[in-house]
This record gives structure tokens, C-alpha cells and sequence, in this order.
């Protein structure tokens, strides 16, 4: 399929937009500062921090702690990596049904439980074999992402 341009001029802190790439939907975040530093407590809880792992091989330009080109924007296909089901938006830290007391917000995938934080990384032990995956993308200016 053809590369896709996403407008992200609107795009508030906090707020994520969704695309379609290759019939596949993306998701666009940008993360706000408290966002971004809860990466940093997820860091030894998920499985695979720095996205070595090959299932899902991510680009060299997002093998970092935010998985990003840009720190605050995280662009990833909203698609679990275990079986295909449709991760929901936990973005609320703390407790609550079906995920761990001290949450960070990130992502939940309803089918068989598997967690991803605001990164899309992995939690450990979790069925999910690999981050959510990070597809080709680049800025064509401040406000415009080529997808694909
Ligand atoms: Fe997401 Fe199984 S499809 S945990």
C-alpha cells in the first residue's frame, strides 16, 4: 500500500489520533511530561525494554526508552502482538479492573490480558511475544507524518 500522510498539527498532549496504513490502524500519541516519565518505572517491567526482539522487529530509529523519532510522539499499529485483538486505551494511572495497583497507563489487550505501556512495550509474562510494532514513518514537517 501507499505511504500515508497524518496531519498532527491538532494533536493535543495526552490525546492520540488514529490512522489507517495498509488496512492496519495506527495510532498516533503524543505523550505529556508525567507520560513520558512513567517510562521510566515501566522500564523494569517489561519484557523486552530496549525492542530487540524480532517478531515484530522494530526500526533502529525507535530501538529507545520511548520508542519514538520525537520523545513525546508515539506512532504504533494498534494491533496486540499475540493473536491480532485490539488493544483499549488504559491511560488512567492507578488501580483499577484487570490491571496492576500501581498502573502507569498504557495499553490493555482485553482477549487474553496482555499489557503494554505508554511505549507499547510489553509487560513480562504476558502471552504478547513482542512490543507493539512501530511502523516505518517519518516527518515531513513539525506537523505531518509519512506513514509507510
Ligand atoms: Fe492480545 Fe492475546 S490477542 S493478549
Amino acid at each position: 500500500g501507499a505511504p500515508v500522510e497524518v496531519d498532527i498539527s491538532g494533536l493535543q498532549p495526552g490525546g492520540k489520533i488514529n490512522a489507517e496504513w495498509r488496512g492496519k490502524p495506527i495510532w498516533i500519541m503524543r505523550r505529556t511530561p508525567e507520560q513520558l516519565a512513567s517510562l521510566k518505572k515501566t522500564d523494569g517491567e517489561v519484557a523486552d525494554p530496549q525492542s530487540n526482539r524480532t517478531a515484530f522487529p522494530t526500526p533502529e530509529y525507535a530501538k529507545n526508552e520511548t520508542r519514538s523519532i520525537k520523545p513525546e510522539i508515539l506512532v504504533v499499529i494498534g494491533i496486540c502482538t499475540h493473536l491480532g485483538c485490539s488493544p483499549v486505551d488504559k491511560f488512567t494511572p492507578g488501580p483499577q479492573p484487570s490491571l496492576p495497583a500501581d498502573w502507569e497507563g498504557g495499553f490493555l489487550c482485553p482477549c487474553h490480558g496482555s499489557t503494554f505501556d505508554l511505549a507499547g512495550r510489553v509487560f513480562k509474562n504476558k502471552p504478547a511475544p513482542d512490543n507493539l510494532e512501530v511502523p516505518p514513518h517519518m516527518y515531513l514537517s513539525d506537523t505531518t507524518l509519512l506513514i509507510g
